[in-house]
């Protein structure tokens, strides 16, 4: 009797691990047949895979995010979200129109928004609309390119084929090549030849997904700030790269750390640069990245013509001015974020959490949108108070900002003024050079999208120099003062 119980217990016990055994089996056999789907769905991606939902088959959660920068959004002094064009700056702030006076800006200057509006962008404004001609440089941070520039590059006599990886002898020559012929075509016809904005393959290898960069102005721009003398300390593999023999020129895609990719991929595009017809695209970094260091360099760098570097000339007042966008990589560089080691990224496309997964926000955008993932990882304030202490960065800046445009329009009036009543070129020059000056210090902050977040100190500091030369001007023409050198 008692054997038989225990014949029985023992029946059960095989019986019961058997089916758990075999349940298991078919949850391995599912799980694994989970994980094949998963490999066999994948999309495989190459360096001609430019369309973004491509890769959104095998990154479906980065590219969820990254369409939603079509989304309207706006903060107090950030976006510029309506529903059909943006907001125009020119009659947010009336000054821009005398400062720009004889300049596409003065016609057509808006707030910028989402990355997917990028190219739709630049084809609608009047900017380069006739009268105004425009070169295909514009595309360069307008459009998912790399492609484009390679075939260019290929059909006139780079070395390769469209195959060799992008971070390579071959891929960055055929690279080079393209987007120096496409710059010169005229905008009409290089656009025809791009169709999306910014896309997966411009930060990202197809193959491997590491960060890189592509776009052939920066790769040249940090090439020369690398081999100049200004000190990097936010950027350590190019203090690195200087301590080193400098057999080859510093490639960020080769050298730099995750972090600092972390910032470069935005740099690509969020910095000043040179896109007029008279020479390639160029990020004038060779002396560095500071307001006076990039001044230095446009004063001393002579077009092709032998002329001066200017933007264009002040339609009243004859002075050869300087035009800033958007220095966002440049004014950060400045700031307690880079020097902390605090990429763009972190605060523009922070970590979230989906289900068990964290993965990087491609919803770029404004961060006070987003508190919580931007700043609360680091600063254990709360949301409200760590705005308010941006708002008040913000408000401060901009009413310097406002003082410091007030005193260049007072200058430009007044040698207008002057011109009017007769004074001859030899005696109003000094003033325009002062108005270059100014101009070229109110812009950078004007320009630069973060109104001084970036790095406070740093534009009150420029603000605070382009009042004085914008006064120092005014005094040039009613009394100059001995001991001024403009
Ligand atoms: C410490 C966080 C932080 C870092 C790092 C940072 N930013 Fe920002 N950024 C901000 C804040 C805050 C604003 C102001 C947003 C606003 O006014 O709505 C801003 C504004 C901007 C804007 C305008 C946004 C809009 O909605 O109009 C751009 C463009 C931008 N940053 C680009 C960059 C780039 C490029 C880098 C790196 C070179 C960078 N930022 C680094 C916090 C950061
Ligand atoms: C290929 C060039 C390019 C790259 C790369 C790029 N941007 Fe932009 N970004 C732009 C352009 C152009 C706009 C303006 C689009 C418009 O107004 O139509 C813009 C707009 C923005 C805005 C304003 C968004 C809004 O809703 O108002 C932010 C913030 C921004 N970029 C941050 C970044 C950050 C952070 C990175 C890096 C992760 C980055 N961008 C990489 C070109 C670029
Ligand atoms: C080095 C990269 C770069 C180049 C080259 C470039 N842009 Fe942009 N552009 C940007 C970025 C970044 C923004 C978003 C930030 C802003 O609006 O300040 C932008 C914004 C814009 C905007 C929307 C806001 C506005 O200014 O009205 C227009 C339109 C535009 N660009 C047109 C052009 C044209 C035309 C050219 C060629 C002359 C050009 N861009 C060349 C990077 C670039
Ligand atoms: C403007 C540059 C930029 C563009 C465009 C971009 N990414 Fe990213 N992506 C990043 C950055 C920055 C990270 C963070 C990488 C890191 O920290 O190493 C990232 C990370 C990722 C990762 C790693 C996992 C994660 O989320 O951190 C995947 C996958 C990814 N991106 C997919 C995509 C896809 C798909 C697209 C196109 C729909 C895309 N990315 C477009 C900049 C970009
Ligand atoms: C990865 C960490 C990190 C993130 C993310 C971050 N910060 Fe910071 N922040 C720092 C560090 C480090 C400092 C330097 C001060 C210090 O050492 O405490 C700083 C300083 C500041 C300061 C003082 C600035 C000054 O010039 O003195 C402000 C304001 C600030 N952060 C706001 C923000 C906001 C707003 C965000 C989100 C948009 C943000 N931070 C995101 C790390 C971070």
């Amino acid at each position: 009797m008692k054997s038989k119980l225990g014949y029985l217990l023992l029946i059960i016990v095989i019986a019961g691990a058997t089916i758990g055994v075999m349940l298991l089996r078919e949850n391995i056999a599912t799980r694994k047949a989970e994980g094949k789907q998963v490999v066999f769905s994948l999309v495989n991606l190459d360096e001609t895979t430019i369309n973004p939902a491509e890769w959104g088959k095998n990154f479906p959660r980065q590219f969820d995010a990254y369409k939603r920068t079509a989304e309207h959004t706006g903060t107090k002094y950030g976006g510029g979200g309506s529903e059909t064009l943006s907001p125009s700056k020119l009659e947010e702030d009336p000054r821009l129109k005398t400062i720009f006076d004889g300049y596409a800006f003065s016609v057509d200057y808006r707030q910028r928004r989402g990355h997917a509006y990028m190219l739709t962008d630049q084809r609608e404004t009047k900017r380069v609309q006739l009268p105004f001609k425009q070169p295909g440089s514009c595309l360069q941070c307008h459009a998912s390119n790399t492609e484009a520039y390679r075939k260019v590059g290929l059909a006139n006599g780079a070395p390769g084929a469209l195959s060799d990886p992008l971070v390579s002898d071959n891929g960055y020559a055929q690279l080079q090549k393209g987007f120096e012929l496409v710059g010169k075509m005229p905008y009409d016809e290089a656009t025809k030849l791009v169709e999306h904005p910014v896309a997966c393959i411009d930060c990202h290898d197809p193959q491997s997904m590491q960060l890189r960069v592509t776009r052939p102005g920066f790769l040249n721009g940090i090439r020369a700030l690398a081999a100049s003398d200004a000190p990097v300390p936010h950027l350590p593999t190019i203090e690195k790269w200087r301590k080193g023999d400098r057999a080859q020129p510093y490639d960020p895609n080769l050298l730099a750390t995750r972090q600092e990719m972390r910032s470069f991929v935005c740099g690509q595009c969020h910095v000043e640069y040179y896109c007029g017809p008279k020479t390639t695209l160029f990020y004038p970094w060779n002396n560095g990245l500071k307001v006076e260091q990039i001044e230095a360099y446009y004063d001393n760098y002579k077009f092709p013509d032998g002329h001066r570097f200017f933007d264009w000339k002040h339609k009243t007042t004859g002075a050869e001015a300087l035009k800033a966008q958007h220095p966002e990589f440049e004014l950060w560089s400045q700031g307690i974020h880079a020097r902390s080691g605090v990429a763009c990224a972190d605060c523009h496309m922070p970590y979230k959490r989906e289900g068990a997964i964290k993965i990087s926000d491609h919803w770029v955008r404004s961060p006070l949108l987003n508190i919580a993932n931007a700043c609360q990882v680091c600063h254990h304030f709360p949301e409200e108070e760590i705005k308010e202490r941006v708002t008040a960065i913000q408000d401060r800046n901009h009413a310097l900002l406002v003082r410091a445009e007030d005193a260049t329009v007072d200058l430009i009036n007044a040698i207008a003024t002057a011109k009017t009543a007769g004074a001859s070129d030899e005696k109003l020059q000094p003033a325009r050079e002062l108005q270059r000056k100014a101009q070229w210090r109110v812009d950078f902050i004007n320009a630069e999208n973060s109104m001084g977040f970036h790095a406070p100190q740093e534009a009150a500091r420029i603000l605070g120099e382009a009042i004085d030369f914008a006064r120092q001007g005014q005094l040039q023409i009613v009394s100059p003062p001995t001991g001024v050198t403009p």
